[in-house]
């Protein structure tokens, strides 16, 4: 894909990323300060809204500061839409946080969990209300022989890319790097996997990396891109990193459980630690320089009721807004969240398969609201309607 048509699909997705920061900020402001949200000039609200660099960003030194908004209204924002992993969203908040405000360390962050747990809606939700950019990577794709190299510095132009060239903005973004356990390998024979991860350390690491100026015709200029500010987020799903955790501890029992007590006197025990990570063959050099190792809950049914009921990524409530936008009234018992939550547990999942069920239940009702405008106002859903989409009433 030319830059130009990335440049311009990362225009639309920004504006809709400020839209909806623009919402949470204003939730904020219109708390912290009513009063005042009506006499915002249009300047003050361009500078709330990031317009320009130096609205947002004060240059010190050199040094580029992004002025963060209050940590706990951003914590409880976020809680808004993730459900479950409330310690876990405070642990990325803080790991962000620590390395945009304090600056001490270099931040590195590796995120375990299942699939459908939130691992990257989490960065997401925190990354889109502190307007940082962020860059999703697939680490799967940074196999190609010969391309090493130059493919883990191809993560620096798509943060450069979602910045449109804004050298300093991107220095000081997030690259979420995904499938980072399939990088792993004990196997000497295999060295594609270590080869990607030891690429990786310059830009864990922090260091000048130079990159083409894209934007130069005659392709001389150079571009440093200083890595020394970048967060980096590793998310993996690592199957059987808890086996070598269970053995560590002594609990390779079958059916032996940690009581909750046993766990909260070795709650620093129980975690993965680095060791773990090393036996399930991520290298050394690699491991050592992660600073922040946060473990997803595992959702249960509860979790995946609630997501439906009442966060606002639930797909349900979308579907009642818009059968609402069309004047029919939803009427369901509450019930209705738990069987769906059962039916998609059973998928391993977690709640990425929320959305499979409800888009199929809402199927036929949407066909018959939009076939008939103006014809119903009221839509009662049967418990039976996971199983049978046609298990519904309109009238
Ligand atoms: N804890 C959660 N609370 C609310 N919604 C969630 C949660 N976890 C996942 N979801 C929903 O499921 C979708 C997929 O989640 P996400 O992309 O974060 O999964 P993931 O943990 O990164 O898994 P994968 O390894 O499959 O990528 C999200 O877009 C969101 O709608
Ligand atoms: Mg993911």
């Amino acid at each position: 894909m030319s830059t130009r048509k990335k440049q311009s699909i990362y225009n639309s997705e920004i504006r809709e990323n400020n839209q909806s920061a623009d919402n949470v900020k204003e939730v904020v402001d219109s708390k912290n300060n009513r009063s005042n949200a009506k006499t915002k000039t249009k300047k003050q609200k361009d500078a709330e809204l990031g317009g320009t660099d130096k609205k947002t960003h004060v240059e010190e030194n050199e040094d580029y500061k992004i002025v963060l908004p209050d940590m706990k209204s951003i914590e409880k924002s976020v809680l808004g839409s993730i459900v479950g992993q409330d310690e876990q969203v405070r642990q990325v908040i803080t790991a962000i946080y620590r390395a945009k405000e304090l600056k001490s360390i270099k931040a590195n962050v590796l995120i375990i969990g299942n699939s459908g747990t939130g691992k990257t809606e989490t960065i997401k939700q925190v990354a889109k209300r502190l307007r940082i950019p962020y860059t999703e990577e697939d680490a799967t794709k940074y196999t190609q022989e010969g391309y090493w190299g130059a493919d883990v510095v191809d993560m620096l132009y798509h943060l450069l890319d979602k910045t449109n060239g804004n050298i300093k903005e991107a220095e000081n973004g997030i690259i979420i790097i995904d499938e980072i356990d399939k990088k792993a390998g004990n196997d000497v024979r295999d060295v594609s996997g270590v080869t990607v991860l030891n690429s990786l350390l310059k830009i864990i690491e922090g260091s000048i990396v130079e990159l083409d100026d894209l934007a130069d015709p005659f392709g001389e200029e150079i571009i440093q891109f200083n890595t020394k500010n970048l967060i980096i987020i590793f998310l993996g799903a690592f199957k059987g990193l808890e086996k070598i955790r269970d053995k560590r501890l002594n609990r390779n029992m079958v059916g032996f459980a940690y009581n909750e007590e046993h766990k909260k006197t070795n709650a620093q025990k129980t975690r993965f630690l680095k060791q773990d990570l090393v036996k399930y063959g991520m290298p050394e050099e690699f491991v050592g320089r992660i600073d922040t190792i946060i473990e997803m809950n595992k959702l249960t049914k509860e979790d995946l009721a609630t997501i439906l009921a009442k966060s606002n990524l639930s797909i349900f409530k979308r579907y009642r807004a818009e059968l609402k936008k069309k004047g029919v009234k939803l009427v369901h018992s509450r019930k209705l969240y738990d069987i769906i939550a059962e039916k998609s547990l059973t998928l391993d999942t977690g709640a990425r398969e929320l959305s499979n069920t409800v888009n199929y239940i809402f199927e036929n009702i949407i066909y018959e609201v939009l076939a008939n405008p103006g014809k119903y106002t009221r839509c009662v859903l049967s418990p039976q309607i996971v199983d049978d989409n046609t298990k519904f009433e309109l009238s």
